[in-house]
């Protein structure tokens, strides 16, 4: 069944956990997909696991609508959210809203996702009245990393605090179809889950909120330069593919690979062969 920005509103009222999981191209968004996760993701953290930037401020709008195509290939019924990169809904509200529209109408994204709370409400307006759904993100907002020093722990003074459930109210009255809560403090992700009426979803917010996110690298163990404490991982799909890749490099090296098995023409005749060998 396909997930829509209204089976997700459904999920919320019924108490059943949203799941997401990041996605970047196509084979992986399929095996995703087929596994019944709800929403995928195409993250700007495709800048850190899978451009090597140090951090998501180089993605371009370019390299969005390219994975965002990959992934919606392999999305037979997962609900696909394109993220809008740095610099892309900032500058104007008619900028935000034209590089949304890229995102839904070349990327073939069926929602978007965008950093901030009271600071982006226009943005969220005018998107979400371009009838394109919009997923908010609040807490530790990566594109922010130079203004906060770093990717630290949000909302935990009393004041902070405060200013994320002023910010969660702020882009639910904008419109968004929903929210990512991300590093902050399981009661405050809590406290807010209960006050908006639209799915929160949650990365380093607790088991409080509707749905959990993951960056798949992470949760398989794929991506070692940083892990945050949030990170489980759920499988070590990092050390199977270490193990195949030096399976392969072996075999290769010692001739065992490719066998008869993995050839063609173990069966041709040995004549013609040999007639050929004299051309
Ligand atoms: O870019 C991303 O992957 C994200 C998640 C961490 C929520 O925004």
């Amino acid at each position: 069944m396909k997930t829509t920005v209204a089976t997700i509103r459904e999920m919320k009222a019924s108490g059943e956990k949203i799941t997401m999981l990041t996605a970047y191209d196509y084979s992986t968004a399929k095996l995703m997909d087929e596994t019944g996760v709800d929403c995928l993701l195409v993250g700007d953290s495709l800048g850190m696991v899978m451009l090597g930037y140090e951090d998501t401020l180089s993605v371009t709008m370019e390299d969005m609508i390219h994975h965002t195509k990959a992934v919606r290939r392999g999305a037979k019924d997962a609900l696909v959210v394109g993220d809008m990169p740095f610099m892309s809904y900032q500058v104007s509200v008619q900028e935000a809203v034209r590089n949304a529209g890229r995102l839904v109408q070349e990327g073939g994204a069926h929602a978007v996702k965008l950093e901030g709370g009271a600071v982006v409400r226009e943005q969220i307006r005018a998107i979400t009245d371009a009838s394109i759904p919009v997923f908010g993100h609040i807490g530790l907002t990566p594109q922010s990393v130079n203004a906060f020093g770093g990717f630290k722990v949000r909302g935990q003074s009393v004041g902070a605090a405060r200013q994320l459930i002023a910010d969660a109210k702020e882009v639910e009255a904008a419109g968004a179809v929903a929210v990512v809560l991300e590093a902050i403090p399981a009661p405050i992700a809590r406290i807010i889950t209960e006050k908006l009426s639209i799915p929160t979803i949650g990365i380093g917010a607790g088991a409080g909120c509707d749905g959990q996110v993951l960056v798949y690298q992470d949760m398989l163990a794929l991506y070692g330069d940083f892990r945050p404490k949030f990170v489980k991982v759920f499988a070590d799909a990092g050390e199977a593919m270490r193990r195949g890749f030096a399976a392969y490099i072996d075999e290769t090296r010692s001739g065992a690979f490719p066998s008869v098995e993995h050839s063609w023409g173990a069966d041709m005749d040995e004549s013609e062969l040999a007639a050929l060998r004299e051309l």
